[in-house]
């Protein structure tokens, strides 16, 4: 926060549309007895008539048992009702679906549309002049931001933030990058079951959302620079005092907006997204982060070309050292100057018109930062690497693209021709990849396929597949692996994902067998199937979709899903 929330003044709506509680009256068919009913039923619980005279503030709580990350949602939810009080609007906080990664099956991504749908549903029915929308752990932060840019309600987005990392026997640990490079080590038997135990009670010891430059970090800082939360809040730690005045700012934010509205549709311009696009590069961001910003832009009309992509990538270096590629965690970023500070040494690459939810133009918002870090945020002439953190790869096993994280990845992968390794799906991964017998070698290709957006298994972060325990164990740390699925933010590794279209959509991975040869070229942006037309015809003739779920959500998303280079959001929905 580097401003001021505006002073409280007087906040009645122009215009003669209604406002306040007398927006979305219930269809009884008598506007003045639905809002006869709804004072009298919000009155029962005790609020005085001058306080539902007031403007409305909604706020969203993503508070939940099962969510870890947004452990800080009744605190945090506290702050904003006080800003919202104290500048003249009357805070009415609701639940929306919580996603927290780890606890749900099959995988949180199968269900960021729904709390989309649900988070815009609960945004357009009731009764609201502007919103604030907490959020924080990886799908929360995408389904707000595109629930808001449909539901097009004036919105200021608040993030949990993230954890601090821990000392441990000389280092810091912080979820999840060190929870995957630990447990690679006792995979391989270099760590023991004792240290592994001890690890488990230090990797996330504070609230928050994982302290590394994953996915939820990666959105929070997208969503900074799309203009959807105000400066310099994206990566405020989530147990520091600052993190409940950014609350208290929002909600203050949020009900100056009952006068003066900016909905997200002058926010969420396509020149909006191609800064954010920089600054996922910029960050080394995460893989996901792709994904979801297709699906947010795609809510606005806006596509995300995934050859525009490789553009900026060769012209954004990765400035952010932060892990999974690099040392820092993200209270060093935070502390470092966060992304202001990234914004500032990126100003040149930048569109300067877009607007952010306090007003402000872009380019009246750059200003020299006071302090940064530079053993966190480089200068432009002493990048982490002079190019971005990802790559769109095409060719004859991914027609409409795939993504490799080359600033996680091993360069002497980069060009790579061998002989596929295919597992069919995820538990015939499970079953396979530690077989002792298993038929592989450091120099194969790890193929997995039917884990996509359209698959049962909805499209996990299972693309980090294990190196085999017996190369494991014989010092081998990476190889090159790729499927249609998606991979942690956390994890690293030459892991080319999101192929499209999938497996399960019939794509060409669906026709690859062990034994194949693929050829990935980094250089020249190519994966290729090297197996002659007459053999994939062959195969493509026996093959079978899979089948549709009777009912339920599983069933309205194996009907409406879409593939990675449109975001995986519903076509419905778009
Ligand atoms: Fe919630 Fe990592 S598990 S942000």
């Amino acid at each position: 926060m580097d401003s001021a929330p505006p002073a409280p003044k007087d906040l009645t709506p122009k215009g003669s549309s209604p406002w306040g509680l007398a927006r979305n009256t219930a269809n009884y068919g008598d506007r003045d007895f639905a809002l006869y009913l709804r004072r009298s039923f919000a009155k029962s619980m005790g609020y005085s008539q001058a306080m539902l005279d007031r403007p409305v503030v909604g706020i969203v709580d993503t508070g939940s048992d099962y969510n870890n990350c947004h452990r800080t949602l009744p605190d945090l939810v506290e702050a904003t009702k006080r800003g919202v009080l104290a500048n003249g609007a009357l805070p009415l906080a609701f639940p929306t679906v919580s996603l927290c990664e780890p606890s749900l099956f099959p995988t949180s991504m199968h269900y960021r549309n729904l709390a989309a749908l649900d988070t815009e549903a609960m945004l357009s029915a009731q009764p609201m002049d502007a919103a604030v929308l907490i959020g924080g752990c990886d799908k929360t932060v995408p389904a707000q931001l595109m629930a808001a840019a449909s539901a097009d309600v004036p919105a200021i987005l608040l993030v949990t933030g993230p954890m601090l990392a821990t000392p441990f026997q000389g280092e810091r640990l912080s979820a999840c990058t060190d929870c995957r490079r630990y447990w690679a080590a006792y995979r391989a038997g270099t760590v023991s079951d004792e240290k592994i135990a001890g690890i488990e009670e230090r990797l996330a010891t504070t609230a928050g959302t994982c302290g590394v430059m994953g996915t939820a970090s990666t959105m929070a800082c997208i969503a900074e620079t799309l203009g959807m939360m105000p400066p310099n809040t994206a990566a405020i730690p989530a147990v520091l005092a600052e993190r409940l005045r950014a609350a208290e700012d929002a909600g203050a934010r949020a009900a100056a907006f009952a006068a003066n509205p900016i909905r997200p549709s002058r926010i969420i311009t396509e020149h909006a997204v191609e800064n954010a696009l920089r600054v996922l590069l910029a960050l080394g961001g995460s893989t996901n982060a792709l994904i979801h910003l297709t699906a947010i832009a795609g809510r606005r009309g806006i596509r995300i070309d995934l050859k525009r992509l490789n553009e900026l990538s060769d012209t954004t270096p990765v400035l952010v050292d932060l892990k999974p590629t690099g040392e820092g965690y993200m209270e060093d970023f935070h502390a470092a100057g966060g992304v202001p500070a990234l914004l500032w040494e990126l100003r040149d690459l930048l569109h300067l018109d877009p607007i952010d939810v306090t007003g402000t133009r872009l380019g009246d918002r750059l200003r020299e930062p006071a302090f940064v870090d530079r053993r966190y945020i480089r200068a432009r002439g002493e990048p982490v690497s002079p190019v971005g953190g990802l790559v769109a790869l095409f060719g004859s096993l991914a027609p409409r693209g795939a993504i490799l994280k080359r600033s996680a990845a091993t360069p002497a992968l980069f060009e790579t021709e061998a002989r596929a390794l295919v597992f069919d799906g995820l538990e015939d991964l499970a079953n396979r990849i530690d077989d002792p017998a298993l038929d592989v070698t450091e120099r194969d290709i790890l193929v997995l396929k039917n884990a996509g957006p359209l698959s049962p298994a909805g499209m996990p972060e299972a693309g980090y597949l294990p190196i085999p325990k017996k190369l494991a164990r014989a010092g081998i740390k990476d190889m090159v692996r790729m499927s249609d699925c998606r991979m942690s933010g956390t994890a690293f590794g030459t892991i080319v994902l999101h192929i499209a279209p999938e497996a399960a959509a019939g794509g060409p991975l669906a026709l690859v067998e062990t034994g194949d040869r693929i050829r990935l070229s980094v250089r020249d942006r190519r994966l290729e199937l090297l197996v002659d037309e007459n053999t994939l015809a062959a195969r493509r003739a026996a093959w079978h979709p899979p089948s549709i779920p009777a009912r339920g959500w599983d069933r309205i998303v194996a009907e409406q899903v879409l593939q990675a280079d449109e975001g995986c959001d519903l076509a419905v929905l778009r």
